[in-house]
C-alpha cells in the first residue's frame, strides 16, 4: 500500500511516498529556514506564500524519486492541524485537489501523530511505549497503548522547551532555529549557572521560570556593562533543560513499568539530550529510540506513517475520508 503524504504546518513544504507503512520510497523536504531567518523566526504569511509556490515541484519531485505516477497512489495524506493556520490551508486544499481530481481517498493527520510515528520509520517499537514529544510547539508525555491509542500523561504548563531553545538562542543573537545553535556552542562552555528546576507536578513541565532566569541574567550582564560568556549560559540551559526532560521520561517509564521510551520531534535531534537520555535509559533497562535526523524536525514521512498506523488501527472503510467523491474507492 502507497501513500503519498503532505505536510505544510509550518516553515517546511514537504512530500513523501511510504509503502507499507514502513519503506521510505521519497522524502522531499523543502526548508523555509534561510528565508526566515532574517526575522528570527517563522513569518506566518511569509511561510504561506512560499508553501504555495513550493508545494508542486515538491509533489513532482517525490512521485519522480519514487519512480512512480500519481495513479500508483492508494492514499494521500495531509497534516490538517495543529500548525500556522494560513500554511496548513495550502496543504489541505493541495491534497483535496490532487484526492478530489485523481480519486484517490483522503486521510487527514494530526502533526503530534505524526511526530509520534516517526520513530516507527526505522524501529520496530514495541508496545506499550512511553513517548516524549518535544519540537517548537509541544512537549508532551504520552503513553502509546498496545492498541495504538495514545494516553495523554502530561505536558508542559507554558512554554514548549524549543520555543525556549529559539528564544534564548535570539537573545544571544544566535539566529534561528536556535536549538542547534545552542546545542553546538554548548559543547564548548562549562556549566556555571545555578538555575533552579520548576517545581511541577511529575509529569508536567515548565519552562518559563528557565527562560526568565536566564534572560535576567543576560540583561543584567549587559546592563552592567560585562561581556557575556555565550558557551556558558547555552552549556548551563541546555544541562538544565535537557536534564529535565530526561529524568521526566524515564521516571515515568519506571513508574509505569514499561521499557520502550520513544524521543520524537525538533528537539530531539539534540546531541547531548541522545546522549542523556541514552546512558540513563542503559542504567535503568530502557530501551530508548530516536528517530534520524531527518525525521526529527518536519517532514512529511512521519505523516504517512501516521496515516498507515490510523489505517491500521480504524479499517480501511473507516469515514474520515473527507470527500464524497473518493470515498467510493
Ligand atoms: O518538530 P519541529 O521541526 O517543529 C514543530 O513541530 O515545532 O521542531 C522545531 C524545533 C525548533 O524550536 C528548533 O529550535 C528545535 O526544534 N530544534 C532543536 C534542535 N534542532 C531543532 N532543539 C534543540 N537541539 C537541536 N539540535
Ligand atoms: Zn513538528
Amino acid at each position: 500500500m502507497k501513500i503519498l503524504a503532505i505536510e505544510t504546518s509550518c516553515d517546511e513544504t514537504s512530500v513523501a511516498i511510504i509503502e507499507d507503512g514502513k519503506k521510505v520510497l521519497s522524502n522531499i523536504v523543502s526548508s523555509q529556514i534561510k528565508i526566515h531567518e532574517k526575522y528570527g523566526g517563522v513569518v506566518p504569511e511569509i511561510a504561506s506564500r512560499h508553501h504555495i509556490e513550493n508545494i508542486l515541484p515538491v509533489f513532482e519531485e517525490a512521485l519522480d524519486e519514487a519512480k512512480l505516477s500519481i495513479d500508483d497512489i492508494d492514499y494521500i495524506a495531509v497534516t490538517y492541524t495543529p500548525g500556522l493556520i494560513g500554511a496548513l490551508l495550502v496543504g489541505v486544499a493541495f491534497a483535496k485537489a490532487v484526492s478530489y481530481s485523481a480519486g484517490i481517498p483522503l486521510i487527514p493527520v494530526h502533526h503530534l501523530k505524526g511526530h509520534v510515528y516517526s520513530s516507527f520509520i526505522e524501529y520496530d517499537i514495541k508496545l506499550p511505549a512511553i513517548s516524549l514529544v518535544v519540537s517548537g510547539g509541544h512537549t508532551i508525555l504520552l503513553k502509546i497503548n498496545e492498541d495504538y491509542e495514545f494516553t495523554l500523561m502530561g505536558e508542559t504548563l507554558d512554554d514548549a522547551a524549543g520555543e525556549v531553545y529559539d528564544k534564548i538562542a535570539r537573545l544571544l543573537g544566535l539566529g534561528y532555529p536556535g536549538g542547534p545553535k545552542i546545542d553546538s556552542l554548548s559543547e564548548k562552555g562549562v556549566h556555571d549557572l545555578k538555575i533552579k528546576k520548576p517545581n511541577v507536578k511529575e509529569n508536567e513541565f515548565s519552562f518559563s521560570g528557565v527562560k526568565t532566569f536566564v534572560t535576567n541574567y543576560i540583561n543584567n550582564e549587559k546592563m552592567k556593562g560585562n561581556i557575556i560568556n555565550k558557551e556558558n549560559i547555552a552549556r548551563s540551559f541546555q544541562d538544565t533543560v535537557i536534564t529535565i526532560l530526561s529524568e521526566k521520561a524515564v521516571n515515568l517509564c519506571k513508574k509505569e513499568g514499561i521499557k520502550t521510551l520513544t524521543v520524537v520531534g525538533g528537539v530531539s535531534a539534540n546531541k547531548a539530550l541522545r546522549r542523556k537520555m541514552t546512558e540513563m535509559g542503559e542504567e535503568n533497562n530502557i530501551e530508548v529510540f530516536f528517530p534520524g535526523l531527518e525525521y526529527c524536525t518536519d517532514n512529511a514521512a512521519m505523516i504517512g506513517v501516521a496515516a498507515y498506523y490510523e489505517l491500521k488501527k480504524k479499517g480501511r472503510d473507516y469515514n474520515y475520508i473527507l470527500l464524497d467523491a473518493v470515498a467510493s474507492k
